[in-house]
């Protein structure tokens, strides 16, 4: 064999050592490579949360423990902290729920959410029968000072007053508008400051992509902060369709809060699939309507085509808000799976909805595998 042979052969074989070698790295990096979630995903970009509801918090649900733990590092509750339940007679307040809420967060490291101080709706009847003034402002104090106080530290922000506005942007005629007056907002803001000075303060509302509903929540921050009161942020809802609202609309209402110096934050995350009759928007929760089968047309599974078109607005939505992540600190689901959205139940009760990542088997949709790719290298 001459010299030259022999140095060919020997190069050609640590060409093939080296190979072996990078091949063998990269089955490496790859068995250990982590498993991509929500959380991290998009931990440098802004929280990812859910709604819980009372099987989860009381951990009755292990599928959907585990699920929670696993992908999402921020909760809200989806009822329990609401005045009926939490307040439910004036000088009874009912914790049981909302402490293991709580602990769920402590323990699990999760940015955990209070839900939400002020509502016309699920109130207890002595708030909704109340006609004097004096004896309102009583019960409202006593409620907020006495939640939040028990919560500081552990709440990090709270829905502080929920769906205030008409679709108009005027203020709705609630109870509390008709008799404190429209200062309740302000007085509600002003009370949890005083509770948890460091607990963050949300004012949240659905159909927040409409301009005149836009202009009513940018005229009540701006009402706030000139009074110095303090607000952090707005809360959109987010229960969409799968067209509506636009793009266009969603980016203008992102920019158009965080103009005014506060957070955005996606408070109730779920795109609806299924016909909205009478074109019905947003959540007003005491509409509804008659079952049927054109008005439930998927009973037993989502077809394929819509399942792209559901992947499809999640990934544009997304793409928005990675967009304006710096404006924004959080986007929550409101419900861990397809399962028990309350959508299954309005405006029509027992359909079969289909409006998150994860179907009802707790599996991820492609929906799911659309927004995650965002993030994939
Ligand atoms: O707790 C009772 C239970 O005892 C009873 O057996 C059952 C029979 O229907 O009803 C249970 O209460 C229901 C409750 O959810 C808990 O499942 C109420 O009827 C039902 O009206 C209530 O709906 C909730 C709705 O708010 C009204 O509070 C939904 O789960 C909840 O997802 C929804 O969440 C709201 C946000 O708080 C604010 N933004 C809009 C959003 C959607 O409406």
């Amino acid at each position: 064999m001459n010299t030259n042979r022999k140095k060919g052969m020997f190069l050609c074989f640590m060409g093939i050592l080296i190979m072996l070698h990078a091949c063998g790295e990269k089955n490496t990096s790859k068995d250990t490579q982590e498993v991509l979630t929500l959380q991290k995903a998009f931990s440098n970009d802004f929280l990812i949360g859910v709604a819980i509801n009372r099987q989860l918090i009381e951990e009755r649900d292990s599928l959907g423990v585990q699920l929670l733990i696993k992908e999402f590092n921020a909760i809200s509750p989806e009822n329990e902290m609401k005045w009926m339940n939490i307040h439910p007679q004036p000088d009874s307040f009912y914790f049981d729920i909302s402490d293991k809420y709580v602990a769920l967060g402590e323990n699990n490291d999760m940015f955990t959410l209070g839900h939400t101080l002020v509502w016309h709706s699920q109130l207890a009847d002595y708030m909704a029968q109340t006609t004097d003034s004096t004896l309102m402002a009583d019960y409202l104090k006593d409620h907020i000072n006495t939640i939040v106080n028990r919560y500081k530290g552990k709440i990090d922000a709270w829905d502080v007053v929920n769906e205030a506005l008409n679709e108009d942007g005027t203020l709705r005629e609630s109870v509390f508008l008709k008799v404190l007056g429209e200062d309740y907002i302000e007085t509600a803001f002003q009370l949890a400051a005083s509770a948890d000075p460091d607990v963050k303060l949300l004012y949240n509302d659905y159909n927040l992509c409409n301009p005149e509903k836009r202009e009513g929540v940018v005229r009540l921050v701006k009402r706030l902060q000139e009074k110095g009161i303090k607000i952090d942020g707005v809360g959109m809802q987010g229960h969409w369709g799968l067209t509506q609202p636009s793009l266009a609309e969603i980016e203008k209402s992102i920019k158009a809060y965080s103009d005014l110096g506060v957070k955005v934050s996606i408070t109730e995350l779920d795109i609806t699939v299924l016909p909205n009759p009478w074109d019905l928007e947003g959540a007003e929760v005491s509409q509804n309507f008659e079952n049927s089968e054109k008005m439930n047309p998927y009973p037993d599974e989502l077809p394929d085509s819509v399942k792209i078109q559901l992947a499809q607005r999640y990934k544009d939505i997304f793409k928005i808000f990675l967009k304006h992540k710096d404006n924004m600190d959080r986007v929550t689901f409101w419900g861990i799976n397809d399962g028990n959205t309350w959508l299954n139940n309005w405006p029509i009760r027992g359909r079969s909805n289909y409006p998150l990542l994860f179907d009802r088997e707790y599996l991820p949709k492609k929906a799911y595998d659309s927004v995650l790719a965002l993030k994939a290298n």
